[in-house]
């Protein structure tokens, strides 16, 4: 399994997210981590040091003061345990000592003596979050090397809408994973566009089709996984933006056109998984369209602008990989797709009657100049996993580790 051996120390703090670490617990051990807890004294008001022992099958700790402990694993054998430690819920309390370089309690404590990479997933409340006073205590820490994860926006267990909410416990399991794994895409600039594109028939109406988005922010996300700084141009959809993933929100194709031509400027990779309108209104009504009494009515359809195409025009163009999405043939027009629009890769997936679009699973088949590569059906972030692996060992091959 993919974190077997790797020793992760979370410390917990005082905070109602507290009880989403358990699930962040248990995620770690289905991958074969090995997990201890420290908890301050204000955590074991949200959850007890029972569960957190029962779920990582190791004692917790919450005093520096406790003579058992200090005797089993003494807080500085702890931090020299640790290869990864990371602190959620991080509390503004926690996140001002830790910027502050406190060492009275175990937490504190064993932060200062680890040599490991150390994570902060804030949760708090969206005005705390925003105080002068926390923002100064982060940036010190971000300028010590500390990553801060997060927090995410929304709604909020005390019932206030804003940014401090901590990262889901998925989230935070792939970037402790990310945090082990080889990084063949760091340093590397990827773009990637996503979900649907509306064109406007009238202020009330559009031509859309089924994206959902998922495939293309799950690529995202891998990509960012896989090390790369990564900008998401997304169609209309409400996913939320992967972490570490910077989003650009477009409508039309045109706009995704113009999105994805700026932000492509001197990029490396670009992978071409939204669903783009290959036609438009010519004209868009500026008021609702009334009906024709009986007529039909007919609309004049302009064609949009081919991104992927433009992209593969350009003499210094990133490496390019687009999508297929069909319902017949699929190897046919996937290849024909390939060659036509000059790609160096191309991911046919079947669509319709519930596949491809809108679901949580998908298969892939990759083709490329040469050789071609199955993916079977799996979650789209699996999948995705698999699909950036494969670009980044294409990618790299055709441009060299270091270029
Ligand atoms: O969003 P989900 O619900 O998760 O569904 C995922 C998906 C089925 C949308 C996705 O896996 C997928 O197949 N995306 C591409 C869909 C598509 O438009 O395919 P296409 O065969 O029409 O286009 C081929 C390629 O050209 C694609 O990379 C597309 O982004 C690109 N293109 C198409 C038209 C256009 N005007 N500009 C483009 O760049």
């Amino acid at each position: 399994m993919i974190l077997r051996q790797r020793r992760i120390l979370i410390g917990v703090t005082g905070g109602i997210a507290a009880y989403k670490i358990c699930e962040l617990v248990r995620r770690l051990r289905d991958l074969e981590a090995e997990v201890r807890i420290v908890m301050t004294e204000g955590a074991t008001h949200f959850v007890t040091p029972t569960t957190f022992q029962a779920l990582s099958g190791q004692p917790v700790r919450v005093s520096l003061w406790d003579e058992a402990g200090e005797a089993a694993m003494g807080h500085i054998e702890l931090a020299k345990w640790a290869e990864r430690v990371l602190v959620a819920p991080a509390s503004a309390d926690t996140i001002a000592r830790l910027a502050h370089g406190f060492a009275n309690d175990l937490l504190s404590t064993v932060v200062l003596a680890t040599a490991a990479p150390v994570y902060v997933a804030p949760a708090m409340n969206q005005q705390m979050w925003a105080n002068l006073a926390v923002q100064a205590n982060v940036g010190t820490l971000r300028v010590r090397g500390v990553q801060v994860l997060g927090p995410a926006d929304g709604d909020q267990a005390c019932g206030d809408i804003g940014s401090g909410r901590m990262l889901e416990p998925h989230e935070l399991r792939d970037i402790l994973v990310a945090s082990f794994g080889e990084q063949p895409l760091r340093g590397r600039r990827v773009v990637v566009s996503a979900g649907p594109t509306y064109e406007d028939i009238d202020p009330v109406r559009f031509i859309g089709n089924r994206s959902s988005g998922r495939m293309g922010f799950a690529v995202a996300a891998a990509a960012r996984e896989a090390g790369a700084e990564v900008t998401l141009v997304a169609g209309p959809v409400s996913l939320p933006t992967p972490h570490g993933v910077q989003r650009i929100d477009v409508r039309s194709a045109r706009q995704m056109h113009e999105a994805v031509l700026k932000a492509s400027d001197g990029a490396d990779i670009y992978v071409g998984a939204a669903a783009v309108g290959d036609y438009r209104p010519a004209d868009v009504a500026d008021h609702k369209l009334k009906k024709a009494g009986g007529e039909p009515l007919r609309l004049e359809l302009a064609e949009n602008p081919d991104i992927i195409g433009t992209l593969a025009a350009q003499p210094r163009h990133p490496f390019l990989v687009g999508f297929a999405a069909e319902t017949r043939d699929v190897a046919t027009y996937a290849r024909d797709k390939l060659a036509r629009k000059g790609l160096d890769m191309i991911a046919a997936n079947e669509v319709g009657g519930g596949r491809g679009f809108e679901v949580a699973d998908n298969a892939l088949h990759l083709y490329w100049a040469g050789g071609d590569a199955a993916l079977p059906r799996a979650a789209k972030t699996e999948l995705a996993r698999q699909l950036v692996a494969r670009i980044a060992e294409r990618f790299l091959a055709n441009h060299g580790s270091q270029s």
